[in-house]
């Protein structure tokens, strides 16, 4: 049988078409655009999201024998507020992840709820790219729109509605939403209260392996699709990464350097940071997992080489990269603001350390470990609570540098294994489909027999002990700048 994985993420959609074995039989990708509509905020178009899948669908199956597809399952960008109204028409753009808008409702209700009462909800804190203070924020600033909202949905949420017709979110992308009790796997009614929504305008709640529906009648026919194919709930990116490179189960570490970075650390039990500085979520595996998330990680990059030096020859650039570990030039790449560990939107971007004999290769080098020594900083949150980690699993498009996962590995001095297939969340997807078309007795099972190592980056420990001097100089940056941001927004 045949599945596939839909990535919905930041810059593209990428859609992923998967055997029973595991092996990728094709991947297409489509793109749409992103605004920026004042600084520090970040809104998409669903219906882009929605025609762009619809697109890369046809293409994904266009020489397959579409007798043989089974399921069609997510992962999806995280936390966006996408809301329609009566006629299920979307009310605004939606409100992504990394948009920082929400300072004052992030402030109302981490001072004024309180961080004890929100973490006694939802196991979590809010941040300014969470659902709840969107939600808050558009009943504050577009009462107007807050009156017509009928559904409240995530990004691949309104895809999965879109084509089964079934008002669905899954408990990993839910637990993001500062809305969802984590630990038991529900609506928070207390949190409905306090942004002033009602249970109905929220979605029915699965488990990421879970049958939500199956393809619409006029969807199936479009694609050329029988309407038996099955809709399955999915995750968001991160679980479903996860679940695509088998950090499932107790202990598991994978760290995904996309437009945004994250450190993701699965557990079979319910854990919390008691500083809520890690994400405290359900996993796509039926279990919990503790995650840091930066904003901009491969985006710093992307950043710098594409706007700021003007060049598409990433390979070439970093070549001329020597003498790992001695940079005196050092990044704070909080582009888009911070979220893990700093919540802290007003944050920014800066260089610092450069001299006249600063070149060009050492300011690159600066972005690439500068976004290692910030993903460090959540992996010492973890480390402060007790959790060892040995090694962890890569993905993204970051990864596939070597130069950045050697970097990676010696800043956190621990083992980074490959995968063979780096396609983190969109795998995950098609796992996720074939565990819920019955495939696979489980996601562990499913991702044990499909997910293979090919490679590990072990650290040096004389260029780990350099790194760590680096890190201890890196970690007091954000510190001494701290107040100035606020000024200088
Ligand atoms: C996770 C997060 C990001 C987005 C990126 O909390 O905000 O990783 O999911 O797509």
């Amino acid at each position: 049988m045949l599945y596939i994985g839909v990535d919905l993420g930041t810059s593209a959609v990428k859609l992923l078409l998967m055997d029973e074995k595991g092996a990728i039989r094709k991947i297409v990708s489509k793109e749409y655009p992103l605004f920026f509509p004042h600084p520090g905020w970040s809104e998409q178009k669903p219906e882009d999201w929605f025609e762009q899948t619809m697109a890369g669908l046809k293409e994904l199956v266009s020489d397959c024998d579409k007798s043989q597809v089974a399921g069609i399952s997510f992962g999806g960008q995280m936390h966006g507020l996408v809301i329609l109204d009566k006629e299920d028409k979307v009310i605004r753009p939606a409100i992504l992840w990394n948009d920082g808008r929400t300072g004052e409702e992030t402030d109302y209700l981490n001072q004024v709820i309180g961080k004890d009462k929100l973490s006694e909800y939802t196991a979590n804190i809010a941040f300014a790219g969470f659902t709840a203070p969107k939600v808050l924020w558009v009943k504050n600033k577009e009462p107007e729109n807050f009156a017509r909202i009928e559904k409240i949905m995530l990004p691949k949420d309104y895809l999965a509605y879109k084509l089964s017709g079934v008002h669905c979110t899954d408990v990993s992308d839910a637990s993001g939403m500062l809305l969802f009790d984590v630990k038991n796997r529900c609506w928070s009614e207390e949190m409905c209260d306090i942004c002033g929504i009602r249970r109905e305008q929220l979605a029915d709640v699965f488990e990421s392996y879970e049958v939500v529906g199956s393809l619409l009648p006029e969807i199936a026919q479009e694609l050329g699709l029988s309407s038996e194919v099955k809709v399955i709930a999915g995750a968001g990116d991160n679980a479903a990464a996860a679940v695509g490179t088998g950090t499932v189960g107790d202990g598991m570490c994978n760290i995904s350097l996309g437009t945004s970075g994250t450190v993701f650390i699965s557990s079979k039990s319910f854990c919390v940071d008691s500083n809520n500085a890690l994400h405290a979520f359900a996993h796509a595996d039926g279990k919990y997992h503790l995650m840091g998330c930066m904003l901009s990680a491969a985006s710093c990059n992307k950043w710098w080489m594409d706007d700021i030096i003007g060049t598409g020859d990433y390979a070439k650039e970093q070549a001329e990269i020597t003498g790992l570990g001695e940079n005196h030039v050092f990044f704070l790449p909080y582009l888009m603001g911070e979220r893990s560990p700093h919540n802290n939107p007003n944050a920014r971007g800066t260089f610092i350390g450069m001299t006249m004999d600063t070149t060009r290769s050492d300011m690159t080098q600066a972005v690439l470990e500068g976004v290692a020594f910030a993903l460090r900083d959540s992996f010492e949150v973890a480390k402060s609570l007790g959790i060892r980690i040995e090694r962890t699993k890569i993905c993204g498009g970051g990864a596939k540098s070597p130069l950045w996962k050697k970097i990676m590995a010696n800043v956190l001095g621990i083992k980074v294994d490959m995968i063979e297939s780096e396609e983190g969340p969109g795998y995950g997807g098609a796992i996720l489909a074939a565990v819920g078309c019955g495939e696979f007795a489980s996601v562990e099972e499913a991702a044990d027999k499909l997910v293979k190592v090919v490679g590990t980056v072990e650290p040096d420990p004389e260029l780990t002990a350099r790194y760590e001097e680096r890190y201890q100089q890196f970690r007091q940056i954000y510190p001494a700048c701290r107040e100035l941001f606020d000024k200088i927004i």
